[in-house]
């Protein structure tokens, strides 16, 4: 266990498939509450909506929390809320910029993704059993393959300069932890919605959100203080709860 005030203790591996899937083998094995699982490089890091998640070797913080959260089921998601501002909050610290979050939880730099959150939940009989909350942050790549080179950075490509992982899983760590004891506190967003909206990429611009079986179109209106995304229409204010927010007419990562 962390000496600290901060509740966890650090599994560091080398290699593995998805910190993701380990973590939740050690959740269903029973693993306490702010267990981490840290490795250098993953070989299937996985990304949300079926995604893949590019975890090159010494280049990243791939990491996944253990949470065993005494929560409605319906809430889960706003965990992925509370950690997307835990991050954008530690790598302000770290390196001194201001980055963007595209709604959910992703942290943009210059338009593109720079961290990505993925929040997987193991229930027993009906109830939470565990919570895996997987971050995955872009530090030290120089450069990205052709496919992604649009789509992704790192804190290098943004600053012009080197982190240490540790540092800043460290830095990460310890944000997320006070922000999920300020969540579970009042158990909604409301402590921090007007921060998340200030940083919100889309925010009062023309979007479109593609869901499972669903296209909405509008002015994006901010996040509400249970995780929702407000568009607004013709028609009025829709609530998204789940789907691809890009901006209208435009084909890029944002
Ligand atoms: C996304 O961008 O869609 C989410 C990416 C989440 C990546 C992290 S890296 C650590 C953890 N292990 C995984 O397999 N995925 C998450």
């Amino acid at each position: 266990m962390n000496s600290g005030v901060i509740p966890y203790e650090i599994i560091r591996l080398k290699e593995t498939t998805s910190t993701n899937d380990y973590a939740k083998k050690l959740g269903r094995q029973g693993a306490n509450h702010g267990t981490v699982v840290m490795a250098e490089s993953q070989s299937a890091g996985k990304g949300r909506l079926g995604r893949k998640f590019y975890s090159q070797s010494g280049q990243g913080v791939f990491m996944s929390i253990i949470l065993k959260p005494d929560i409605d089921l319906l809430r889960v998601s706003q965990l992925t809320i509370v950690a997307a501002m835990a991050v954008r909050n530690a790598l302000k610290k770290c390196t001194g910029e201001a980055y963007a979050i595209k709604w959910p939880n992703d942290i943009v730099c210059n338009g593109k993704k720079l961290c990505g959150i993925l929040t997987e939940m193991i229930t027993e009989q009906g109830a939470i059993k565990c919570v895996v909350v997987g971050i995955g942050i872009n530090v030290r790549n120089g450069q990205f393959d052709d496919e992604l080179k649009e789509l992704a950075t790192s804190l290098k490509l943004c600053t012009g300069r080197d982190y240490d992982i540790e540092d800043v899983a460290k830095a990460v760590l310890e944000s997320f932890f006070a922000h999920y004891q300020e969540y579970m506190d009042s158990k909604d967003l409301k402590y921090m919605k007007s921060e998340y909206n200030e940083a919100l990429v889309h925010n009062g611009r023309k979007i479109v959100v593609n869901g499972n079986n669903y296209v909405q179109e509008g002015i994006c209106a901010g996040m509400d203080e249970t995780g929702a995304l407000l568009v607004k229409t013709d028609k009025g204010i829709e609530r998204i709860i789940s789907g691809e927010v890009s901006v209208r007419g435009v084909y890029g990562y944002v």
